[in-house]
């Protein structure tokens, strides 16, 4: 493990991190438990990643954690989620603060159960001076919703002459999004094998590179996490340039 840790080139990792958190109903079935043990044992994958993630010194992760689609759930699901988001706010406190990582959210945050949202928005507070990492937590998250309220708030701009329709732009958009304090994404990487988006930063991930692994989220560990850092450090990113523009 040490070994291939030190194959990594500090310098050259990701700003942004992004994950598609996949695969626990499969682990839990696999393993011969209902779906929503799969959930809790995912759990202990996000902390462990939130932590290498910050100390390996990468600035920025997001992590989808349940999308606007995830409502149609079963109910039973849905309630273990959120009760599960709800404890491992309040265990977890203690991590992010040692660790000096800052608490956001993105998402439809509203559509929260009030108990989940007054703990988010609690911790949030808690952690807002921390500097080391930011972990960005999409609840209730759905790239098309997102963009849908954007250009919603847009449009009353433009209706009570804040803005000209002259005046919008790519950082217009951008400001109106969820993620405005964010930057672009740089690696997005799912788990469980599923090779697509799911509605995920569609926008912020215009230029992402993609690293798709069949491992199941509650196996991903922090051997999983950099050999995809490994594999990005590999790619030539070149924005629509060639490869001689770039040095
Ligand atoms: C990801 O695991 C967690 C959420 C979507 C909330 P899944 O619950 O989608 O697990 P699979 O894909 O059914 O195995
Ligand atoms: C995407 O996973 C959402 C999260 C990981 C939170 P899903 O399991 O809901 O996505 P689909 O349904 O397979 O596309
Ligand atoms: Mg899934």
């Amino acid at each position: 493990m040490e070994q291939i840790e030190s194959q990594l080139i500090k310098e050259h990792l990701p700003n942004h991190l992004a994950i598609i958190m996949d695969g626990n109903g499969r682990w839990a079935k696999s393993h011969g438990y209902e779906r929503v043990f799969g959930h809790k044992k995912g759990t202990e994958s996000v902390i462990e990643t939130v932590e290498n993630v910050g100390k390996l010194g990468i600035q920025y992760l997001t992590l989808y954690a349940f999308s606007t689609e995830n409502w149609n759930r079963p109910k039973r699901e849905i309630d273990t989620l959120m009760n599960l988001l709800i404890s491992s706010l309040k265990k977890e406190l203690k991590t992010l603060q040692k660790n000096s990582i800052k608490l956001i959210a993105i998402g439809c945050l509203e559509q929260l159960p009030k108990k989940a949202l007054r703990q988010l928005s609690e911790v949030i507070e808690q952690t807002k001076q921390n500097e080391n990492l930011t972990l960005a937590l999409a609840l209730s998250y759905g790239a098309r919703e997102e963009i849908v309220r954007a250009t919603k708030a847009i449009a009353l701009k433009v209706k009570n002459n804040i803005i000209s329709i002259e005046d919008i732009d790519q950082s217009t958009i951008n400001n109106h999004l969820y993620t405005q304090n964010l930057p672009d994404v740089d690696l997005l990487i799912r788990t469980s094998g599923e090779l697509r988006i799911s509605n995920f930063l569609l926008w912020q991930s215009a230029y992402a590179e993609f690293y798709f692994t069949d491992v199941l989220w509650p196996d991903f560990r922090k051997e999983h996490l950099v050999k995809a850092l490994l594999d990005y450090q590999k790619r030539e990113r070149r924005f629509g340039k060639i490869s001689e523009q770039l040095i």
